[in-house]
């Protein structure tokens, strides 16, 4: 399945957001969506109203940046999985770089996280990566296949497919550095037999495998054709319609 996701991160005012999907909204006809499932992760306080203004084209969902893994309680500031259902959004990035570096979050939680959302029924967005010291010292794949096993702990096959990964090099997270087509694709191919064999070779073909990372109108095609990039998170080029459309494109014609 092709994605392209876009993660506005702690951008736009509710103002500023209600018109950058608009804009996109008008650009998204179907023609121009083909086979692409266009995914929306604009802040909490713009959630309601983008389910509601997508609402007439069903091949975009829209994604919370973040979950608590606890139903309800005493969690001053925290937004629960069954909140997002009941705004009936659809999916829900878990453990971005940016969530692990600056709010502490560990892979357990992650875990924990992953399984409240699949019990809720909202579509988890896994990303996983490895910092620039790791690949430095050679251990991207022990840290990938790490993040990998610990969040997916509880999940079986027919839950998995409901499961998207994004992998995110953090070094190449905002920075303008993008993996190369050759690394990110190595990467994806190590994260595809890697599911291949934790679930199975139906499930792990079906999974979308997401690159993010600096992803820009002028490398995307590049990436994009890499056999096992399904697509992508986007994050900063996200924030303009016209980017986030050429991405599209890209990503359809690849
Ligand atoms: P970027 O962000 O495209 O601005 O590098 C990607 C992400 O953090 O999801």
């Amino acid at each position: 399945m092709k994605m392209l996701a876009g993660n506005w991160k702690m951008n736009t005012t509710p103002n500023d957001g209600l018109a950058l999907l608009d804009a996109l909204s008008e650009g998204l006809t179907p023609e121009r969506i083909g086979d692409v499932h266009v995914v929306v992760a604009p802040p909490f306080t713009h959630l309601a109203w983008s389910v509601q203004r997508l609402w007439e084209i069903p091949e975009i969902s829209v994604a919370a940046q973040n979950c608590h893994e606890h139903a309800s309680g005493a969690f001053t500031g925290e937004v629960s999985l069954s909140m997002l259902k009941d705004l009936e959004v659809d999916a829900v990035l878990v453990g971005h770089s940016e969530r692990r570096t600056y709010f502490h979050e560990t892979d357990a939680t992650i875990g924990k996280k992953i399984r409240a959302a699949l019990d809720t029924e909202i579509s988890p967005i896994l990303c996983v990566g490895e910092s620039l010291q790791e690949r430095q010292s050679g251990q991207e794949w022990t840290v990938v296949e790490r993040q990998l096993a610990t969040a997916l702990e509880t999940v079986d096959a027919e839950e998995a497919h409901n499961v998207v990964i994004a992998y995110e090099p953090v070094w190449a997270i905002g920075t303008g550095e993008v993996a190369t087509p050759e690394q990110a694709q190595a990467m994806h191919a190590r994260i595809r037999t890697w599911l291949k064999e934790r679930f199975d070779g139906g499930t792990a073909q079906t999974m979308a495998l997401l690159y993010g990372g600096s992803v820009k109108p002028d490398n995307a095609t590049a990436l994009f054709s890499q056999k096992d990039i399904d697509g992508g998170l986007i994050g900063g080029a996200s924030l303009s319609a016209s980017d986030f459309l050429a991405l599209l494109d890209a990503l359809r014609q690849s």
